[in-house]
C-alpha cells in the first residue's frame, strides 16, 4: 500500500546537537476556542509518570477548547489513548484498546480517536496504525502535543486522518494549560528527554535529548500549586540528577533541590535519579530539607557489571554499591526502591545470581522487575536474546520472591509506630479504608473518621504487610 503520510524515524531521533533549547511561550489559537462546546473527552493513559503528566496538559488543552471530561469512554466525543513504548507488552495492550474501541466508531462515526505517547515516535507502530487500524483518526507525537488543538480542527473540518510526529525537539515549551488530575499531589517536569541511552531502552528515542527547563519556571510552578493547596509535589525527569547540564549552567539538581525546598511545599519527591550523576549537593539538598521526602528511587537494573557494560549504564556493581552505601549510611531511615531487568541478551546463571546478590547487598524498600523486552532500534536489539522465555520467567519468579522478602522485611520496622500520612482518598479495595503514603513512600491503608484527600494524619500501624501497611486514625 504507498502511504501518503510522513512517518517518524528512530533513527533521526538518536541524532544529538550541542545547542542550548529554545523557550517558547504556548497561545491558544482563537479560533480553536469554543470548538469542543458542549462535547466531551476522555483519556486513556498509559506507562510512566511522565505520561500522567503529559495526559494533564491534553486535558487542558482540550478544556482551554471548551470540551468538557467524560467519565466514561462511551459518551466521549474525542477518545485520546496516551501510549508506553518501553515494552512489547504495553505496545499490545494498546493495539488490544484501540481495537476495542472500533465498536464505538460504529456506533458513534462522528466519534475523534486519536493516538500519542511514545508509540506513535515509532515508525513500525505508526506505519500497523495506519494501515491496520483506521478507526485512529490524529496521531501525535510526544513533541506534538500542543499541536491538538489544530490537529482536532483539521480532522472535524476535513475529515481526513492526520498524523503529526517530530522526532527531535529542541524547544521547551512554557505556558501550556494544564488540568491536574489531583488536588493535593502534583507531578512538575523539571526537564524532558534522556540523552544516556541505555542499549535496551526506547526513551532516548521517544522523548528525544534532555531539556531541562529554566528553574524560575519549575518554582514559579511549585509556588502556584503551594497556593492552591497542594501537599505533595514530584519533580519529574527520565534522569532528574542531569538537571541544568545541558542549559550550560552552574546550577544543579541539587541547587534546585534546595529553592524548591524554599517554597514551603509540604512534601517533595523526585523521579527518577541515575546512579551516574548522583552528586554530593544532591546528598546534602535532600539531608538538609526536612521536606524533601526520605525516599529514593535508584534503579541498579542488572547486579553484574558485565551485563551492566552492555546495558551501557556507565557503572559497575562495585560503584553502584559504593554510591548506595554512601547514601544508605548518610541517609538514614531512608526507604530505597530500584528497577531490575532480567533476561537480558547473555544474561547467564551467574550473572543473574549476582543480581541476586545485588538484592541481598542492597536489602530494597521495594523493587520494579521487569523481563528483558527487545526494543526495535535500540542497541541491545542487534544482540542475540538468547535466554529463553522459561529460563526469564523463573528467574523473574525467584528475583520477586527475594523482593518481597526485603520489602517485608524492611516493613517491620513501622509495626506499632505512629506514622504521617499524606491522605489520597478511599482504598481502592474497600470504600471504608482509607489510603495514603507514608514520607517513605509507604502504602497505608487505615480507618478512622473525619478525613478528607490532602489531609496530612497520624496513623498507628497495626498490621505490616510486604507493600502495604495496614493502621488507624490516631485523634490528635
Ligand atoms: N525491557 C525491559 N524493561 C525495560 N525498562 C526499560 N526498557 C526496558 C526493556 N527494553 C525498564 C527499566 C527502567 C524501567 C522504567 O523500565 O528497568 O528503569
Ligand atoms: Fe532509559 Fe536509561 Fe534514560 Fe532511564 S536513564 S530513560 S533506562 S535510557
Amino acid at each position: 500500500m504507498k502511504k501518503d503520510y510522513k512517518l517518524p524515524s528512530l533513527n533521526e531521533a538518536r541524532k544529538r546537537d550541542k545547542e542550548v533549547s529554545d523557550k517558547v511561550t504556548f497561545f491558544l489559537d482563537e479560533q480553536y476556542k469554543g470548538l469542543g462546546e458542549g462535547k466531551k473527552y476522555h483519556i486513556i493513559t498509559h506507562g510512566c509518570q511522565a505520561n500522567q503528566r503529559d495526559s494533564e496538559t491534553m486535558a487542558g488543552l482540550l478544556e482551554g477548547m471548551g470540551y468538557s471530561p467524560a467519565d466514561d469512554e462511551k459518551d466521549a466525543d474525542v477518545i485520546l489513548i496516551n501510549t508506553c513504548a518501553v515494552r512489547q507488552g504495553a505496545e499490545e495492550k494498546v493495539l488490544g484498546e484501540v481495537g476495542a474501541l472500533k465498536r464505538l466508531k460504529t456506533l458513534n462515526p462522528d466519534l475523534i480517536i486519536g493516538l500519542g505517547g511514545c508509540m506513535a515516535q515509532e515508525e513500525e507502530s505508526v506505519k500497523t496504525i495506519m494501515e491496520k487500524y483506521r478507526q485512529v483518526d490524529i496521531i501525535f507525537g510526544t513533541h506534538n502535543i500542543t499541536s491538538l488543538p489544530k490537529l482536532l480542527y483539521e480532522v472535524i473540518s476535513t475529515k481526513q486522518r492526520k498524523i503529526e510526529v517530530f522526532s527531535k525537539m529542541g524547544e521547551i515549551i512554557e505556558s501550556v494549560p494544564v488540568t491536574r488530575f489531583m488536588t493535593h499531589k502534583a507531578w512538575v517536569n523539571i526537564m524532558y528527554g534522556c540523552n544516556k541511552f541505555c542499549s535496551y531502552c526506547i526513551v532516548p528515542y521517544t522523548r528525544g535529548k534532555e531539556r531541562s527547563r529554566y528553574k524560575e519556571d519549575i518554582i514559579y510552578e511549585v509556588e502556584q500549586l503551594v497556593k492552591d493547596g497542594y501537599k505533595e509535589i514530584c519533580l519529574l525527569g527520565q534522569n532528574v540528577n542531569a538537571y541544568g547540564k545541558d542549559l550550560g549552567i552552574n546550577y544543579t539538581f541539587g541547587n534546585l533541590l534546595n529553592d524548591v525546598a524554599k517554597t514551603g511545599i509540604r512534601r517533595i519527591r523526585f523521579m527518577t535519579s541515575h546512579p551516574w550523576d548522583f552528586d554530593d549537593t544532591m546528598i546534602d539538598a535532600i539531608r538538609n530539607n526536612p521536606n524533601i521526602m526520605p525516599y529514593i528511587h535508584l534503579p541498579i537494573q542488572s547486579g553484574n557489571t558485565q551485563i551492566l557494560k552492555k546495558m551501557n549504564r556507565r557503572y559497575s556493581r562495585e560503584e553502584y554499591f559504593a554510591l548506595f552505601d554512601k547514601l544508605k549510611k548518610q541517609l538514614p531511615g531512608f526507604a530505597f526502591t530500584t528497577d531490575i531487568i532480567v533476561g537480558f541478551p547473555n544474561e547467564s546463571d551467574e550473572a543473574f545470581e549476582d543480581t541476586l546478590s545485588a538484592v541481598d547487598h542492597c536489602q530494597y524498600d521495594n523493587s520494579f522487575t521487569f523481563i528483558y523486552s527487545k526494543r526495535e532500534g535500540t542497541p541491545a536489539a542487534m544482540m542475540e536474546d538468547d535466554v529463553d522465555r522459561k529460563t526469564k520467567e523463573e528467574r523473574l519468579q525467584r528475583l520477586n520472591e527475594k523482593v518481597a522478602y526485603y520489602a517485608n522485611l524492611n516493613n517491620q520496622r513501622f509495626k506499632d509506630q505512629i506514622v504521617e500520612v499524606l491522605v489520597d482518598g478511599f482504598s481502592k479495595r474497600n470504600s471504608k479504608v482509607y489510603s495514603g503514603y507514608t514520607p517513605e513512600n509507604k502504602l497505608v491503608n487505615f480507618t478512622g473518621e473525619g478525613i478528607s484527600t490532602g489531609d496530612i494524619v497520624k496513623v498507628k500501624i497495626t498490621e505490616v504487610m510486604s507493600f502495604s501497611l495496614n493502621g488507624e486514625l490516631v485523634k490528635e
